[in-house]
């Protein structure tokens, strides 16, 4: 059975890529590498690859991690200066020994491996950068969802206690306090602090997943999220499921939320009620705020699959054979169910 999944709206085209590449026989892990690097490619997309935002620094940092249905699996994290980490991460997977490699290693082994450097900064991600750069202290930006997956900025206000407040975009208080100009809901650019994660099972029946991102746009340097943390952001077991976990990353990371699913499902509960099973341990969480997002996707090793998210908000895009030969929709999901579909190319 021919399936792929792709986490949010970014993930539409990739999508589309990945379920062409397995309808024309490639293998779902050649097939979830090649979704992904046409997302880290594609500079509209600023949570991902080259175009995505940057961290405190105003320096771009990518973390990946790839993994096939026999539990080979590989990640990189805190790279500078290479756009397709995915493939890096798959190289570490098949070269090397190990599961992670990060920063200045995770470089040296790229170069050794003929990738090629690239300014991963873009324009448009160093003047969003240079605005929030210019915030006085203790007034944090902060990325928050709004209905049907858009994003939006929010202020807010650390007191002396740490206790946070968000700010009226149109209060004085913000006015004078920023430089940055108060903007009305939704006026600003949709840059998202997600991931693209990809699941694929090929015409073999073998399941692959891939997960690529820049991470929380303005990060501390040195932050990493999810994305390449095995059994966090990604887990795929090829006799049981495949799963993915995007959102704020640190949820994810003390949740183990992909490899939640997948244990799940190996004791024998649904797709969807996995997803469900994991959403109520994220919702233990001492540390989930309001603007704190989850979403999760898993396909079951039969070619089930479900989707749920912590809140409204989190998309995916589906192909499958069994619907419409493979048409690629985009899905709403919400914490019941992943079944409107809004989209349809
Ligand atoms: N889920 C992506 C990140 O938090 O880095």
């Amino acid at each position: 059975m021919l399936i792929s999944l792709s986490t949010w709206k970014h993930g539409f085209h990739p999508n589309r890529i990945t379920y062409d590449a397995i309808a024309n026989s490639r293998s779902a892990l050649d097939a979830v590498e090649l979704g992904a690097r046409y997302c880290e490619a594609d500079l509209t997309c600023m949570s991902v690859g080259r175009g995505g935002l940057p961290d405190a620094a105003g320096e771009v940092t990518l973390d990946a991690s790839i993994m096939d249905h026999d539990g080979n699996c590989g990640g990189v994290a805190f790279v500078r200066q290479y756009e397709h980490v995915i493939s890096v991460a798959r190289r570490v997977m098949e070269k090397t020994p190990h599961v992670l490699l990060v920063g200045d290693g995770a470089e040296r082994f790229a170069a050794n491996e003929g990738f090629t450097k690239t300014e991963l900064l873009t324009e448009k991600a160093r003047a969003l950068w240079q605005e929030w750069s210019k915030q006085p202290d203790k007034l944090h930006v902060r990325l928050r969802r709004a209905e049907e997956g858009e994003h939006e900025y929010v202020f807010v206000k650390v007191d002396e206690e740490g206790k946070e407040r968000e700010m009226d975009r149109d209060s004085q208080e913000l006015k004078s306090a920023a430089p940055f100009p108060g903007r009305a809901r939704g006026a600003v650019d949709p840059a998202t602090h997600d991931t693209i994660g990809i699941l694929a099972m090929d015409a073999e029946g073998r399941l692959a997943g891939a997960c690529t991102t820049s991470g929380l746009a303005f990060k501390i340097p040195g932050r990493v999220g999810d994305s390449p943390i095995i059994g966090a952001g990604l887990y795929v077991d090829g006799e049981i499921a495949a799963a993915v976990a995007t959102g704020n990353g640190e949820l994810m990371m003390r949740a183990c939320s992909a490899f939640h699913i997948v244990e799940m499902i190996r004791h024998g509960m649904e797709p969807g009620e996995a997803c469900e099973r994991a959403i109520a341990r994220i919702l233990k969480d001492k540390h989930l705020k309001d603007d704190m997002q989850a979403g999760l996707m898993v396909i079951r090793s039969d070619g089930a699959w479900a989707a749920r998210s912590l809140r409204p908000g989190f998309q995916l895009a589906a192909a499958s054979e069994a619907v419409e030969g493979g048409k690629n929709m985009l899905y709403n999901i919400t914490a019941e169910s992943a079944s409107t579909v809004i989209q349809q190319l």
